[in-house]
């Protein structure tokens, strides 16, 4: 049972918080929300990510709601194409299907975009779409996060959002050579998916966020202010603006989930060379 999700109206936080305007709106150059373009550069090659506004001919208009929840929860088009893992299904994947119905409701009540999508310019041989075959072989564990009965409703709640909807580990977790997160590792630091910009280590290592109070996580991402003053920059700064749109008990219980994770010493030193 998903004791852990959210009720469907609040398709606009939850689309707020998992961060899908941040890859789908091309906002460095001022494009119009949700019509694709935006470069996401990786070591693979750049993704320019496609148009998700509910135009019938450039975007999802004419998607069912079937079609929608294949493609956050399993990676696959309506077409049957399989989506590369830049699009963060393997989390989205955890996420209830009242939730990923919600997130459809909110983007079909935006504007309609017309704006066709840009083919993305991988390196040899990630742009061979039929590799991902194998990738989700070996890393993608389809199906919503059940909740644990040992552990907290608020820490199940944290579970949920830090997992399946905020998707922290895409970011904060290092990967191995074919992009694969590694779990053994989770949350210890790495490159960023979306600019190449560091993310650092979020475990409670005395390094990273171990002198960070519950309360220090839960103000940071509202406001975005570390206990010693500094402010988030770059793509984290992008995911505040995610997280600030939850209510407190969502970002306390998102504290309360991180400063109960097994403590990994900051390992950015070995991990994926910058994407550009
Ligand atoms: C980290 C960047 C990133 C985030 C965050 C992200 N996406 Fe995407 N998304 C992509 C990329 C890249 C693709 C293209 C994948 C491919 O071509 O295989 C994609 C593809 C899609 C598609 C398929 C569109 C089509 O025309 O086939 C849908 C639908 C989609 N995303 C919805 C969402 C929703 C909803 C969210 C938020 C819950 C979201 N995305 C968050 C990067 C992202
Ligand atoms: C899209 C990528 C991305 C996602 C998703 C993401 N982060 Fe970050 N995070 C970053 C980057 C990049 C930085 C570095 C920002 C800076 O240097 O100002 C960062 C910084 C941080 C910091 C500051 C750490 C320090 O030592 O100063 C914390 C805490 C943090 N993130 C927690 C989280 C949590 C919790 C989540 C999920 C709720 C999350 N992040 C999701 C990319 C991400």
């Amino acid at each position: 049972m998903i004791a852990t999700a959210t009720p469907a109206r609040d398709g606009a936080v939850l689309f707020a918080a998992a961060g899908c305007a941040n890859c789908h709106t091309d906002r460095p150059h001022h494009g119009a929300p949700l019509a694709g373009g935006r470069a996401l550069v990786t070591v693979f090659g750049t993704f320019f990510t496609p148009n998700i506004s509910p135009d019938p001919d450039f975007g999802i208009g004419r998607w069912s709601d079937g079609d929608f929840i294949r493609a956050l929860r399993r990676g696959i088009s309506p077409a049957g194409r399989d989506y590369y893992p830049s699009f963060p299904y393997p989390a989205f994947t955890e996420m209830s299907d009242d939730d990923i119905l919600a997130i459809k409701r909110y983007i079909f009540s935006v504007p309609a975009q017309r704006q066709p999508d840009r083919e993305h310019e991988l390196r040899f041989p990630y742009r061979i779409r039929a590799g991902i075959k194998v990738w989700k072989i070996l890393y993608l564990r389809e199906g919503t996060l059940d909740a644990d009965p040992d552990e907290s409703k608020e820490w199940n709640r944290g579970a949920y959002l830090v997992r399946a909807v905020v998707h922290c580990g895409e970011c904060h977790t290092p990967r191995d050579w074919l992009g694969g997160i590694e779990t053994a590792r989770r949350f210890a630091g790495a490159n960023a998916a979306v600019d190449g910009m560091k993310a650092p280590d979020i475990t409670p290592d005395p390094r990273a966020l171990g002198r960070w109070s519950v309360d220090d996580l839960a103000s940071y991402l509202d406001d975005g202010l570390t206990p010693s003053g500094d402010s988030a920059g770059g793509a984290m700064a992008e995911v505040i603006r995610g997280t600030s749109a939850l209510s407190a008990g969502d970002r306390r219980a998102i504290a309360v989930y991180m400063k109960a994770q097994t403590p990994i010493p900051p390992t950015l030193s070995h991990e994926v060379a910058k994407g550009d």
